[in-house]
């Protein structure tokens, strides 16, 4: 079995739920306290073994190569000024061991197109998917690690499912699953509740055979005129297993506003320097 050394970050989307601000600001670059979630994302990616970083990027994504570059006048000037704790949080964000690239989403054609983008830099290779508007906290092995766990157990495509609530399966990818051996039977995009297979909605994070590439070939455009990765998922499983992963951690969608805000007040929560403000703050503002 081939090791999953890849991850594919899809970052061309346009947001549309957070604008104005992600007008000029991609959505991926908004800070949970003060880290831009993609960066989240990668740390969990290299924290799983991923040695290569692919993302799929659009015209307006720059801020996102230029967060991941160095930056060598703030790097002077930090050094300079002695200030060794800055400086350390932005260098060497992707060690120099990892390959990065990007390739270009020229139509936001939605996730399956995006994530078809990236076909050629994957080759015959087992592959990542992250979605980094889903911040996935855990106190253990992240997201990701507990996915590749489960496929170097099993081999299959492996993708990370959450229970919902049931009204809420019109915003999500939802599975029907197999209970005795966590495979998947069936994948439907944002079925109306009453439609829906069961609670179990897929979040942003995959692990998925290459064998999925070629199943883009004749695909259509899905759900809200988009082609989807859930559709390719729903083709993939008539030719092989794919299971699912009931991940231990707490997911947030950094994509609403409700699920960002939540995530910022966590995060800044658990910060010792932040904690004790924050709370005088919240209760403050109660009263
Ligand atoms: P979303 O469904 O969250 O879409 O995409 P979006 O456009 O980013 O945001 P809203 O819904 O309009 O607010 C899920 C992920 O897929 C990427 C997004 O960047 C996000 O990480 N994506 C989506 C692409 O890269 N390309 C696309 O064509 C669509």
């Amino acid at each position: 079995m081939k090791p999953v050394r890849k991850a594919i970050f899809p970052v061309a989307g346009l947001g549309t739920r957070f604008l104005p601000a992600t007008k000029s600001i991609p959505k991926e670059m908004l800070p949970i306290v003060d880290k831009p979630l993609i960066q989240y994302a990668v740390e969990e990616a290299l924290a799983a073994g991923i040695d290569t970083l692919i993302f799929v990027t659009s015209r307006k994504k720059h801020s996102i190569s230029d967060h991941f570059d160095r930056a060598f006048e703030l790097e002077t000037k930090l050094a300079a000024s002695g200030k060794l704790e800055l400086l350390e949080c932005i260098t060497d964000i992707i060690p120099s061991n990892i390959t990065r690239a990007e390739v270009s989403q020229l139509e936001t054609l939605g996730l399956g197109h995006a994530v078809n983008c990236a076909r050629g830099l994957i080759g015959d290779e087992p592959f990542a998917v992250l979605l980094a508007d889903d911040l996935i906290k855990t106190s253990g092995p992240g997201c990701l690690q507990q996915l590749i766990s489960q496929y170097e157990q099993t081999g299959q495509s492996t993708i990370a499912v959450q229970s919902i609530a049931a009204e809420e399966s019109d915003q999500y990818g939802m599975i029907k699953p197999s209970s005795s051996d966590r495979k998947v039977l069936s994948i439907v995009e944002k079925p109306a509740p009453e439609d829906a297979p069961s609670q179990l909605a897929v979040v942003g994070r995959y692990v998925l055979t290459p064998e999925i590439f070629p199943l883009f070939d004749d695909l259509g455009a899905g759900s809200g005129g988009e082609i989807q990765l859930t559709d390719a998922i729903a083709l993939l499983i008539k030719e092989q297993a794919v299971g699912y992963c009931e991940f231990s951690g707490r997911r947030y969608d950094c994509g609403s506003k409700v699920g960002f805000i939540e995530a910022t007040v966590d995060y800044a929560l658990e910060r010792p320097e932040l904690r004790g403000k924050i709370l005088h703050h919240i209760r403050k503002s109660l009263n």
